[in-house]
């Protein structure tokens, strides 16, 4: 499937952002760790979701959507341990349920995780994490067999910063023996609400969304109704967007407290916007200044919004540098933004620099991953004529009826097979 983007058109009045896709992929997993029903509201609907969901009910889950974002889902009856290797595959969030099988039924078989072409993506700080909780690790050809008794508290230093370890681990040690400390953990707004959801069901974390999370074993978890927050990612690509069309754009349902790096560095770029409690009102910019970006773990600029950035700098006066820290594979869509007239040079793997500003013109192109394939349709609408853009499953992994919602807002973008 394509997109088919017409650029120059005018962008603005109100959008309202998803729930967040990093806590939902976590939340769904971590309903493997009860019996008991979990209902999870304000799930964004995209096709990273919907694998996972194919996965649990691979294993046996039962799982009714109710409305457009209503998940209600119980794992009681799950008769396998072994995760679908066609489906595991086309999702690398799938190691997170490692955790939870782990913790509920002491053995899991996962085969190679896939996932976006990004970096390495190695899974060593897992396997050490789980070894330390007591779990016997094979490896072979197909993919990782996990086993134990039972899962025991231990004291665990991540090396360095993981999400999703970080998640996973947490997820598994609510129901170990004992207590766990888990020491240089990441702190992302999506794990303390996954702990909130945790603790809602009865589980006992404390800390998390700091460096050092604690989590006191209980036998297990019970019944509850979450609500899955907004999406940060979202909201602070539809800001960007705003600030490449110098559109008046109002964004609804978003936390800016959440986004204050990515803030920050769209006002050192020139651009005016007001912050609500649960809406920023982005005002149509002028003139954008070059600046210098270095992606960070949170709270500092998130590697989520690097491409979307790269986009709009293509547009800012005078020469920035983008320094990506997080994965050594996340630059290479610059191409695509130099065959439509961008001058971007790539200096390493990490590090590009961008002069600008430069006319955008339409090309044929392909969406490579999540994040870079938004950035080139953010591209696509400031771009003259028309764009259009193959692979576009990427975008559908991330953001929910992304075309529908930009027509809304004014963007000329239809879908075609
Ligand atoms: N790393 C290791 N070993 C490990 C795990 C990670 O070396 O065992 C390295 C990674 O290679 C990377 C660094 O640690 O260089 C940090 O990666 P992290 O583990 O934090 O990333 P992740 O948990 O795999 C999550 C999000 C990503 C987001 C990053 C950073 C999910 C499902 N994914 O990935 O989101 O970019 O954190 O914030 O939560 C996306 O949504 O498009 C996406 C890629």
């Amino acid at each position: 499937m394509k997109f088919i983007i017409n650029g120059g058109k005018k962008i603005g009045g109100e959008i309202r952002v998803s729930g967040a896709k990093n806590l939902a992929l976590k939340a769904i997993a971590a309903s493997l760790l009860s019996k008991q029903e979990m209902i999870l509201n304000n799930v964004p609907d995209i096709e990273d979701i919907k694998q996972i969901i194919e996965i649990l009910k691979d294993l046996g889950a039962e799982i009714v959507k109710n409305n457009n974002s209503q998940y209600k889902i119980s794992t009681k009856n799950i008769n396998k341990t072994e995760l679908n290797i066609s489906l595991a595959h086309k999702l690398r969030a799938s190691i997170v349920l490692v955790g939870p099988m782990l913790a509920r039924f002491g053995e899991v078989r996962l085969p190679y995780p896939g996932g976006c072409v990004i970096g390495r993506r190695p899974i060593d700080i897992f396997i050490d994490g789980f070894k330390a909780l007591g779990v016997e690790v094979e490896e072979s050809k197909s993919g990782y067999y996990f086993k134990t008794q039972k899962l025991k508290g231990v004291k665990f230093i991540f090396p360095i910063v993981s999400v999703t370890a970080t998640e996973t681990l947490m997820m598994a040690a609510t129901l170990a023996k004992g207590k766990t400390i888990l020491i240089n953990t990441a702190c992302e707004p999506e794990i303390l609400a996954l702990a909130d959801y945790l603790n809602s069901c009865g589980a006992k974390i404390s800390g998390a969304g700091t460096h050092t999370i604690i989590i006191e074993g209980v036998n297990k978890l019970s019944a509850t109704i979450f609500d899955i927050i907004p999406d940060r990612i979202e909201a602070g690509t539809f800001a960007v967007l705003a600030a490449a069309t110098k559109s008046d754009l109002i964004i609804k349902n978003c936390n800016p407290a959440n986004l204050e790096v990515p803030l920050l560095m769209l006002k050192k770029a020139g651009v005016n916007f007001l912050t609500g409690n649960d809406n920023i009102h982005m005002l149509p910019s002028k003139k954008i200044k070059a600046i210098n970006i270095v992606t960070h773990e949170y709270p500092g600029l998130v590697t989520d919004l690097q491409a979307p950035f790269t986009v709009l700098l293509t547009q800012a006066q005078g020469m920035s540098l983008v320094h990506e820290t997080i994965y050594e594979g996340r630059l290479f869509y610059i191409d695509k933004l130099n065959k439509m007239g961008a001058n971007i040079i790539l200096c390493d793997p990490h590090r590009i620099i961008i002069n600008g500003p430069t006319k955008l013109f339409g090309h044929k192109i392909e969406s490579p991953d999540i994040r870079a394939g938004i950035a080139l349709v953010i591209a696509s609408l400031i771009a003259e004529e028309k764009t259009e853009i193959d692979n576009i499953y990427q975008v559908d992994r991330g953001y929910e009826r992304i075309e529908e919602r930009l027509r809304g807002i004014g963007a000329d973008i239809k879908r075609i097979d």
